[in-house]
């Protein structure tokens, strides 16, 4: 089995490089090997590889910054996107690929299922829609995992700011008012390795899975318990969003429902907290 996989860099691209290695022939690319502003890179590389599974880990994740910077947001969440699908379609390939529980605008209590109507309260939100229906336009095979809240061992996230802030810092101000399942990056890729390992995946029909981790907090409540976890005693003062003002707006609830995943695919992530457990004794 052939894989190639852009964005070798990022949080979940670095966790599927060592997760996917005993899977068969990886070709992993970073910004620098495979830029995906380069439509003409894609189609090159692509033909060079010749995958049989194609995994796009790759992504503008400045939320912020991407109210400003909308064309780039959209030539990589979307343009090249919308590339990536047509040349899985073109050599039978099957597309992996990540999207984002900021699709929905978190008015819903509950959490929100695949059939739910998307309704991004931002720019980023926006390119990564654009990038899952190009993908389903396509008609290529595909499967898209939508997310939430992703940290891990490496890259820039919640847990490392919370850390530098800690000891930058006698207290920390968090947000609590927006709901969400921290969902780590080692977790994202064990499951689309043990998916990848099953002899049934090229029978599960393509499209949309919610994957996060089990249960729920807020930003507040990850500050606390990655403070609890690392023996810190800084106090953690809860805020409103409003009072940590941000460029791109966010969702209140970004609660996604894993039960399709489980019944499709097999895949119950453990709960966000057995997540952070594990991924601080990764970077102790
Ligand atoms: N982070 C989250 O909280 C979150 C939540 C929900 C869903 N997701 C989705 O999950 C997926 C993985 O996210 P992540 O957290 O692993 O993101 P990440 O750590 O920000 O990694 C994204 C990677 O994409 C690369 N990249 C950006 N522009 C590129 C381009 N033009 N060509 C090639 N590579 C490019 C970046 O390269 P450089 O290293 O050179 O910058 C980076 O390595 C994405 O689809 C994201 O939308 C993320």
């Amino acid at each position: 089995m052939r894989i190639l996989l852009a964005g070798s860099r990022g949080q979940v691209g670095s966790a599927l490089v060592s997760a996917l290695a005993p899977l068969g022939e990886m070709s992993a690319f970073d910004r620098q090997g495979l830029d995906l502003r380069d439509s003409q890179s894609i189609r090159n590389t692509i033909a060079k590889v010749k995958p049989d599974i194609i995994i796009n880990s790759a992504a503008y994740t400045a939320v912020d910054r991407a109210e400003q910077e909308k064309d780039i947001a959209f030539e990589v969440n979307f343009q090249a996107v919308k590339e990536l699908a047509r040349e899985a379609k073109s050599i039978d390939a099957l597309l992996i690929h990540f999207s984002t529980d900021y699709v929905f605008d978190g008015e819903k209590s509950a959490p929100y299922v695949e059939t739910d109507v998307p309704s991004p309260l931002n720019v980023y939100g926006q390119s990564k829609l654009a990038g899952e229906r190009a993908i389903a336009a396509s008609g290529c095979r595909h499967f898209i995992f939508r997310t939430s809240w992703v940290y891990g061992p490496l890259g820039r996230n919640f847990l490392h700011a919370i850390l530098a802030a800690a000891k930058a810092k006698p207290e920390l101000r968090v947000v609590d008012d927006q709901r969400g399942a921290p969902t780590s990056s080692v977790a994202i890729a064990g499951a689309v390795a043990q998916i990848l390992s099953s002899s049934s995946w090229p029978a599960k029909p393509d499209g949309i899975y919610h994957l996060s981790a089990a249960g729920e907090t807020t930003w507040h409540g990850f500050a606390q318990a990655i403070l609890e976890a690392k023996g810190l005693k800084n106090p953690v003062t809860a805020i409103r969003s409003g009072e940590y003002p941000a460029a791109a707006k966010r969702p209140k609830n970004s609660l996604l429902d894993n039960g399709k995943i489980g019944a499709e695919l097999g895949i119950v992530l453990p709960g966000w907290r057995q997540g952070l457990a594990a991924v601080l004794a990764a970077i102790h």
